[in-house]
């Protein structure tokens, strides 16, 4: 009997969300403080609905500390940054009980496919459902934002920003600019290369900000792109997106390049995707691109495009894989 009361209490402890990754627009690369993960500049992002992350959280009294498990297998080098999400969700809760994390992707870890941003998202939400904690999304979001920036913005569906404020104590605010069903934008994504990156975000951005000439040029010129980009989604605007979409991807792989050593995400086959984009948009086909940082690259596009967009990808010389999405939900739990 007792032994049923406390498994009952275990499973009172536990709790599953399910966050899919976004793609940024309007990118963020930088950071205005390192220690607080503040971003540099704001950014405008998609949330996809074809590729899902799924967290299991479960605390337990018996734990001595955190353990996380990603798509079947320990992941040491990912506990710590896991450890210290969960601490912001158990401060909250005022308890100091550790958990168990599993996590699966349904699509590749680490490969500019913005797993950490799904990732993050979906431990949050986890973690607070477990504990019932209850916390506000925007709450979340702050919280994802501390663990990886980009995961602010995956708490959110459709479209979404996420804007610098002068608040020191809330130093970021995210929200929803449009739902998905508002401007149901479909996306292929060219995989080319499906290993892990070879420089991570966090030590890309901070080796860029301490060597680029470029970098200050770029966070100026981030709030105009922003301003541009907003407009265009809520106008509707899908030319004026591309335009600006397009330029602020490009404009931040060049800070990248122009660190030193330069970073170079790309490979044969994200170029010459790039390439068939901007060719199939001369031709008046509604698409554009956009890279993270990793070698794929994804084709933003008007629904009636998207056929021909991942039929001419496909054919690209060096494309191993091609996901579709479209616009997805911001996370949320799941029954278990
Ligand atoms: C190129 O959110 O992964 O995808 O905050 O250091 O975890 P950390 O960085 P992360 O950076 C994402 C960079 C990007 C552009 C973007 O998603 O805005």
């Amino acid at each position: 009997m007792a032994e049923c009361a406390s498994e009952m209490n275990r499973e009172a402890m536990a709790a599953t969300a399910i966050a899919h990754p976004n793609i940024a627009l309007v990118k963020y690369w930088g950071k205005r403080d390192v220690e607080r993960n503040i971003p540099a500049v704001g950014s405008l992002s998609i949330t996809l609905d074809g590729l899902t992350t799924t967290t299991r959280v479960q605390f337990d009294a018996e734990l001595s500390e955190d353990s996380f498990v990603l798509g079947g297998r320990e992941a040491p080098e990912m506990q710590q940054r896991v450890a210290r999400c969960l601490d912001c969700i158990r401060e909250r809760a005022g308890t100091s009980l550790h958990a168990r994390v599993e996590s699966w992707n349904d699509f590749p870890t680490a490969a500019g496919l913005a797993s950490s941003a799904s990732g993050f998202a979906a431990l949050v939400v986890a973690a607070d459902q477990a504990l019932a904690v209850g916390l506000p999304r925007a709450e979340l979001a702050d919280l994802a934002r501390r663990s990886s920036g980009s995961a602010a913005r995956s708490l959110f569906g459709g479209f979404v920003e996420l804007r610098l404020t002068p608040d020191d104590e809330r130093p970021t605010e995210v929200r929803r600019i449009l739902e998905p069903a508002q401007w149901p934008l479909r996306v292929a994504v060219a995989v080319t290369e499906a290993g892990p990156k070879a420089v991570g975000s966090t030590e890309g951005m901070l080796l860029t900000e301490r060597t680029s000439p470029y970098f200050q040029a770029w966070v100026e010129s981030s709030e105009g792109d922003l301003a541009e980009a907003r407009s265009a989604v809520e106008r509707g605007d899908f030319e004026a997106l591309a335009e600006i979409s397009e330029s602020s991807c490009l404009k931040m792989h060049a800070v990248m390049l122009s660190a030193r050593p330069g970073l170079v995400y790309w490979n044969g086959a994200t170029v010459e995707c790039i390439r068939r984009v901007r060719e199939l948009r001369a031709d008046g086909v509604p698409v554009f691109f956009t890279v993270d940082a990793g070698p794929q690259v994804k084709a933003v596009c008007l629904p009636e495009a998207f056929d021909r967009v991942a039929g001419e990808l496909q054919a690209v010389p060096g494309v191993t894989n091609l996901l579709e999405s479209g616009l997805g939900e911001g996370a949320r739990a799941v029954n278990p």
